[in-house]
């Protein structure tokens, strides 16, 4: 696997300045930074070194400037700046290689090479109304386990179901009274008789003790209550897997917190022998050092039961055993932030030593999310309503002439999807964020679909172009690319390799979706250009050589955005 082109660049110039100023390489890299367009590619501040040397650093700049010959570069001091600029020749080139090289799976790597990942995503709560939070989980992780899995991780995607616990018995207790026999195996009765039940719940103490009794059935393994149990997770897994299967998501294992049932008593114990538990009204705690008035760790309540943070600490446990993992990420809403503070301290407590290798990737809440039904109830309503509302947007621009497709229900899959996945993901997950119909299926906004038109374009114009003959292209014909235009197209083509390492370590697809809506609108400027003047276009009649660069420019913008939509779980279609 060879170094990645912007990658390769920023080493050369660093190996120079280490060798002129001269300064261990570690330090120069330190230092070294992407220049503002005007003034080039790299830039290094030269204060640090000026200030050893006691030097003016314009005067320091202006010294070694001139001893840095780094081919395929020019580079000039500015002030008290070393700056780089990248020449067209070979850059452009290599680029142009690269994306024709790797093809789909432009920006892939191997830093992840050897190294197992663990992203615990999406885990919805069977039985219950889905939250949109789970909607954020799935998307979220899903992208993340793409983005290790193209750098060589091997990726063990978990769907943590909460598919035990007290909501069962209010289901169970509330089908006697509003369930209908024929639609035991319907998702959305079984979420209503949920709600109704829960509503009940809330009123009449005696109906809660009965779903409370139902649950403790379960928790003693009884066979009736369990083949009930059994019979409500099937419903819902249905419904679950269809929606994810729509998506194009896969998960590894659905382990949920049914899976450790029974399989607590040995963490315990190691808790007890380790960092010590106590009984705290009536409930066993972890011995934690805890805050004023910060919520204990619960480790089994005063009925026996366990629960959330008992299963969580079963299954970290569990996962490491099974997986060694150099990572396992859980994908969760920041409102439970403390939860997983507390588990993996106690995990580090314990005396795991790779407690500190688990993180919460988490992220805030959407609001204003609500379908034409009403409340939202099923994570597949919202995909079914985005797919409505995308079709009337087809029909729109179908009949202005703005788009063509002979299978419109088909595109406004992959138009309404992508406009929910790409719509969450566009945002730096930490932030909470206002959920839009309107905004995140429009066509000129920084949305999803916005960038599957472009991909759209650049594939139409490369159909195109297959009708009439053209000269093959040579390497030696990036060089005619000579607009800014083509120039700034070429360096966000050949941003992505590093900007997927980012986004991996900081867990962030915003990243690649940010980097998407740039690369469609610098695409699109491009592209347009030939609206006003005829030299600019892509299809030139009379220059062969500069025609074939712009197409290998096209089909290299083409790859990168096929590539980055692939990498959020986004759908790219050929035609629209
Ligand atoms: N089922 C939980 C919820 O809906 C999310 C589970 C997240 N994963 C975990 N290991 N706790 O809130």
């Amino acid at each position: 696997m060879t170094t990645p082109v912007l990658q390769n660049y920023r080493q050369k110039f660093a190996k120079a300045l280490s060798l002129a100023l001269p300064s261990p390489l570690a330090e120069v890299e330190k230092f070294l930074k992407p220049a503002e367009e005007v003034h080039g590619d790299f830039t290094l501040p030269m204060f640090a070194w000026a200030k050893q040397a006691k030097k003016n650093p314009a005067q320091l700049a202006s010294e070694i400037a001139p001893q840095l010959a780094v081919e395929g570069m020019e580079v000039k001091a500015l002030g008290p700046y070393v700056n780089a600029r990248l020449l067209p020749m070979p850059f452009g080139a290599e680029v142009l290689l690269s994306t024709r090289q790797q093809g789909a799976h432009y920006g892939s790597g191997t830093s992840g090479a050897g190294k197992t990942v663990v992203i615990d995503f999406s885990s919805p709560n069977i039985a219950k109304p889905i939250a949109f939070h789970h909607i954020r989980s799935t998307v979220i992780g899903n992208a993340l386990a793409n983005l290790h899995r193209s750098q060589g991780w091997k990726v063990v995607g978990i769907n943590y179901l909460g598919d035990w616990g007290k909501q069962f018995g209010l289901v169970a207790a509330g089908f006697a009274l509003f369930g209908d026999n024929t639609q035991k195996h319907n998702m959305r009765h079984l979420v209503d008789v949920y709600v109704k039940a829960n509503a009940k719940a809330e009123e009449e103490p005696a109906f809660d003790d009965k779903a409370r009794a139902f649950f403790a059935r379960m928790e003693a393994g009884e066979a009736e209550a369990l083949a009930l149990w059994r019979e409500f997770r099937e419903a819902s897994l249905v419904d679950f897997k269809a929606l994810y299967a729509r998506l194009g998501i896969h998960f590894d294992a659905y382990e949920g917190e049914s899976f450790y049932q029974g399989k607590m008593d040995k963490v315990i114990e190691d808790i007890s022998n380790s960092l010590g538990t106590r009984v705290s009204q009536g409930a066993l705690i972890a011995n934690l050092p805890y805050a004023d008035g910060e919520p204990p760790v619960l480790l089994k309540k005063n009925d026996g039961s366990t629960l959330y943070a008992t299963r969580d600490l079963a299954a970290a446990v569990d996962r490491f055993e099974r997986f060694g993992f150099d990572k396992s990420l859980y994908v969760v809403a920041a409102d439970q932030s403390l939860h997983f503070r507390q588990v993996f301290s106690v995990l580090e407590k314990m005396g795991k030593p790779w407690a500190h290798h688990l993180s919460h990737v988490a992220f805030g809440r959407v609001h204003g999310m609500s379908t034409r039904k009403g409340q939202l109830h099923l994570l597949s309503e919202v995909l079914d309503e985005a797919q409505s509302r995308a079709l009337e947007k087809v029909r729109e621009n179908i009949s202005q002439g703005k788009i063509h497709t002979h299978t419109p229900e088909a595109l406004a899959e992959q138009i309404g999807l992508g406009a929910i996945v790409f719509g969450d993901l566009k945002n730096r997950r930490t932030t909470d964020y206002v959920f839009d119909w309107e905004e995140v299926l429009s066509f000129e906004g920084h949305t999803g679909v916005y960038v599957q038109y472009a991909y759209a374009r650049a594939s139409a114009i490369l159909q195109k172009a297959a009708t009439t003959p053209s000269a093959p292209f040579e390497d030696t014909c990036a060089g005619e690319l000579g607009l800014p235009e083509e120039q700034s197209l070429l360096r966000w083509v050949a941003k992505l390799p590093e900007l997927i390492q980012e986004a991996v370590e900081q867990n962030e697809p915003s990243f690649v979706a940010r980097w998407l809506l740039d690369g469609a609108a610098a695409f699109s400027r491009w592209y347009t250009l030939g609206n006003q003047d005829r030299s600019k276009r892509v299809l030139l009649e009379d220059n062969p050589r500069l025609r074939s660069a712009r197409l290998a420019l096209v089909e290299a913008t083409r790859t990168a955005l096929g590539s980055g939509l692939g990498l959020l779980g986004v759908a790219a279609p050929q035609n629209m």
